[in-house]
């Protein structure tokens, strides 16, 4: 694995390749990784010759009151991981490369970037597209992978692409669990003991609902249900949205008759940390 920290020597070493024939998968990360992002690094490997990842805490997408200088950095460890996978170059370029001075670009995705995450943290989508689509225009793949953990992330990704014209297939990896059900995420280990132990309700209240779902319920009484199960088994967390929304679009869904697919989506805080999660709905046959 060759780790490349500067725009210029990353192109250069991929325009000899693609022009070789080769085809570029492309892993856009922020570090502190874990099974959720290395199962990303395979399908790319699986489906690419070449995979690149790239680790960018990127600032633009955090707020100033969030975790962006404690967002943890265990750079040696993630590279030694991705050696270990395979990956053939480590981008790791630094904050004033990839922002020269007095940048002011960016890029906004209306709409899908609207609700949730969106509302929660304001302008956290404008600093992921923007980032996504300078990592883009810099790697050049011809698929780039990313987490279903983060549902909103794809579909604003998505629609970026498409409405860009950017010639990137999005490939969308499952959410990696722990095993009792919590998404694998970088910020878990921010979770004191007890918190973690109760991380895990964001997944059964989604797993509750889609049994009660099996069960026959309609959406607004499936979350009524799903919202006491979360306050029954976490009443000190608290839960920020639970809903049902379009994959595409992230506006709220209301049955069945609105999209072929539904996400449940959850977020909520355990004390100061913020985890979110979600699960994917089919209508029963
Ligand atoms: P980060 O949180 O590091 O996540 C990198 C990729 O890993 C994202 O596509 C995310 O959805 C995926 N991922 C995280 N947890 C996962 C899990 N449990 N199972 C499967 N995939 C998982 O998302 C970002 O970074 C940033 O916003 C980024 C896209 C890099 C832009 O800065």
């Amino acid at each position: 694995m060759k780790t490349i920290s500067t725009i210029a020597d990353l192109r250069t070493e991929l325009a000899a390749l693609r022009s070789a024939g080769k085809t570029i998968g492309f892993v856009p990360t922020m570090g502190a990784l874990h099974d959720g992002h290395l199962s990303l690094v395979k399908m790319s490997k699986s489906v690419c010759d070449i995979t690149v990842v790239s680790i960018f805490v990127n600032p633009t997408q955090f707020a100033p009151h969030e975790d962006f200088s404690k967002y943890p950095r265990p750079i040696e460890e993630d590279a030694a991981l991705l050696a270990t996978e395979g990956v053939n170059f480590l981008f790791l370029p630094e904050a004033s490369d990839i922002y020269p001075p007095g940048s002011s670009t960016f890029v906004i995705v209306e709409e899908v970037s609207k609700e949730f995450e969106g509302f929660v943290r304001p302008d956290h989508f404008r600093g992921v597209a923007t980032v996504v689509s300078l990592l883009f225009h810099i790697v050049t793949p011809d698929k780039a992978f990313f987490g279903q953990k983060d549902a909103q992330q794809v579909a604003v990704i998505k629609r970026m692409v498409r409405d860009q014209h950017f010639p990137i297939e999005i490939v969308t990896g499952d959410t990696l669990r722990e095993p009792d059900g919590l998404a694998m995420s970088s910020r878990n280990r921010y979770l004191s003991p007890e918190d973690r132990r109760k991380a895990t309700t964001l997944y059964t209240t989604l797993a509750g609902i889609e049994s009660f779902m099996d069960s026959g319920y309609s959406l607004a009484d499936a979350k009524l249900a799903g919202m006491k199960v979360f306050s029954e088994a976490a009443p000190d967390a608290v839960l920020e949205y639970l809903d049902f929304v379009h994959p595409e679009t992230f506006q709220r869904v209301d049955s069945f008759n609105d999209a072929e697919k539904i996400v449940v989506v959850i977020a909520a805080r355990l004390g100061s940390t913020r985890l979110i999660d979600n699960i994917i709905l089919s209508p029963k046959t």
